[in-house]
């Protein structure tokens, strides 16, 4: 997947992982992780997902970090929230999207790049990382990369993650299958990767695939 792809589903529109409602399976299961409030929460790879909204509800400062910057945009202009854009320090390319959530006062940062251009410091100290449809964004070949980027950039805070399981052979991705041995393959040996639920989920595009949601819990 290059930026090219994740641009064009976005100009595009064809942003289907895109949802209205916030996730329910991290309203069941986000206490599980228990992450202090008043504490910061890492959100890989996006999009303009209302999770975020939730996760700021529930009194956390959320920091995302998304490709595209019109998806940055977006989420501020649906939340009628009216951001402020800084740049980085060191690559001036690099913006980022900053607002306050009306009824809290909580901050959520959107950083427009790459997730590879981002380090620890620009993210700032994090509690927690929520991802979802972000390891499953990526094809295997790019997932061993991303899962030390997560690491490093959030200091091995503790993970809540989204998958898809089915038949690989049967679709392309993304969105990607990634198994339990897989996220285990890519966590395991610096997290307790426990499985917190599953349940029978579809992607929109093949309706009729067997396909299986799963919570993780990556803890110490
Ligand atoms: C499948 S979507 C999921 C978005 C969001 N997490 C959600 O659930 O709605 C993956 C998102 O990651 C972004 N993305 C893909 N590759 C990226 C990268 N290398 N760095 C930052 N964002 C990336 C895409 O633009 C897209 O918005």
């Amino acid at each position: 997947m290059n930026p090219e792809f994740w641009q064009n589903r976005w100009q595009e529109n064809r942003i289907g992982f895109n949802q209205s409602d916030v996730n329910p399976l991290l309203i069941k299961y986000w206490s599980s992780l228990n992450v202090p409030t008043g504490s910061r929460v890492f959100v890989p790879l996006c999009g303009k997902s209302i999770d975020m909204v939730w996760l700021a509800t529930q009194g956390y400062d959320v920091v995302g970090v998304e490709l595209v910057e019109s998806a940055a945009q977006a989420f501020f202009a649906e939340q009628n929230i009216v951001p402020t854009v800084c740049q980085h320090s060191e690559h001036l390319a690099i913006k980022c999207y900053q607002g306050k959530l009306e009824d809290n006062g909580r901050t959520i940062t959107l950083w427009v790049a790459d997730i590879f251009a981002l380090t620890a410091e620009d993210i700032g100290n994090v509690s927690a990382v929520y991802d979802k449809a972000a390891l499953i964004a990526l094809p295997a070949n790019m997932r061993p990369d991303y899962s030390e980027q997560i690491r490093k950039m959030s200091g091995n805070a503790p993970q809540f993650i989204i998958t898809l399981n089915y038949d690989q052979n049967k679709k392309n991705g993304p969105p990607f299958s990634v198994s339990g041995e897989q996220v285990q393959q890519y966590y395991g040996s610096h997290y307790q990767v426990t499985e917190l639920a599953s349940k029978p989920a579809s992607i929109g595009s093949m309706p009729e695939l067997t396909v299986v949601e799963q919570i993780w819990m990556l803890g110490h």
